[in-house]
Parts: structure tokens; sequence; C-alpha cells
């Protein structure tokens, strides 16, 4: 446990366990998208540290592109997800991999691949930092992942608590 900010917080993942994590995950991803034309699509904000270091470890001549969603989250826990910031290019034929922070209840996930499923991608899958299992209500599972957790608010490594701690280089749960 360790005073970040005037919070308790306790290291999970150091910032090397992170970047093996990270160039592993970039290696199978350099290896199964050899052959198909791979646009990786970032979720904004959370995913842009992730991202930054994921598509340096994909060794492909892929594009990339970013796409931003609200959560509005009521007084009862069912956000209610909607796209802030969309490609607005054609996705025919296009192998997307989407990169998100985080997996939790799955609704911004399961909103994302509904709205690209539309529009004729080749294949949609995705690539999260974090999954939370324990805090799924939709049917919903990521493709790759760095690391399960169990239900606990986390930040650092691009994840925010009220938009602070983002640029920790671990991840830490926060007391
Ligand atoms: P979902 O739609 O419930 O799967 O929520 C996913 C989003 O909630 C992630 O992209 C994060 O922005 C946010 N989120 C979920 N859990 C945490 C956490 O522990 N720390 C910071 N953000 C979180
Ligand atoms: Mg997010």
């Amino acid at each position: 446990m360790t005073e970040k900010y005037g919070q308790t917080v306790k290291v999970l993942f150091t910032e090397d366990e992170i970047k093996h994590a990270v160039n592993q995950l970039g290696k199978r991803i350099s290896f199964d998208y050899r052959d198909k034309d791979l646009l990786v699509v970032g979720v904004l904000k959370g995913s842009f540290v992730f991202m930054a270091d994921l598509v340096r470890k994909i060794d492909l001549p892929f594009e990339l592109d970013f796409i931003k969603l609200h959560s509005y989250k009521g007084i009862s826990s069912s956000g209610n997800v909607s796209l802030d910031l969309d490609i607005s290019y054609d996705l025919e034929g296009k192998d997307i991999l989407i990169v998100e922070d985080m997996l939790d209840t799955g609704k911004t996930l399961k909103k994302i691949y509904k709205s690209f499923s539309q529009r004729n991608a080749r294949s949609v899958k995705s690539a999260v930092l974090l999954d939370k299992p324990s805090r799924r209500t939709e049917n919903i599972c990521a493709d790759y992942r760095c690391f399960e957790i169990p239900d606990s608010f986390v930040v650092g490594y691009g994840l925010d608590f009220d938009e602070r701690f983002r640029a920790l280089p671990y991840i830490a749960k926060l007391y």
C-alpha cells in the first residue's frame, strides 16, 4: 500500500509485468493477423497508453484509428453506452481489432461489436488489458487479454478515477 495524490493505492501489476504481457500480446497478434487486412481501433480515452505500447509490438503494416464512447451510469448499475467519435471511412473487408482498457460488464464492447458488425467488416475481435469476468452482465468475452482481475476498482496505465491517475506507469487498486 502506498499513498498517491492523497489516495491509498496498491500496485497490482508493475511496469515490467505490463511490458512483458504487452510484448507477448503483440507477438500473438503479429502472428494471428499476418495474412489479414488489420485495422487496430483504440477505445478512448482509457486505452491510449495500452494502445501506444501494443501497436509498437505489432510487426505488420496495419492501419489504426480511435473511437470514443460515453457511458451514462445512472442510479442503477446498468450503463447506457453511446458512441461519441466514430470511424468515418469504409470498414468493408477489414479485420478489426478493438483495443480496450477494461472489460467490465461488457456493455461497452457489445455496443462496439454491434456498430462494427453492421458495416461489413471481415472480422471483429477484441484485445483488452484487463478483464473482470465476475462483473459481466453481457454474454461477451475478449479474444485477447493481458490480465484477469477480481472485482475491484483499478487505476493507472490509462485507467482513471474521475479523470485522474491515467498516467501512472503501473496498474493499482484504489482504496
Ligand atoms: P463496461 O462497459 O462495463 O465493460 O465498462 C468498460 C469501461 O468501464 C472501461 O472502458 C473503463 O473505462 C470503465 N471501467 C471499468 N472498470 C474500471 C476500473 O476498475 N477502473 C477504471 N475504469 C473502469
Ligand atoms: Mg474506457
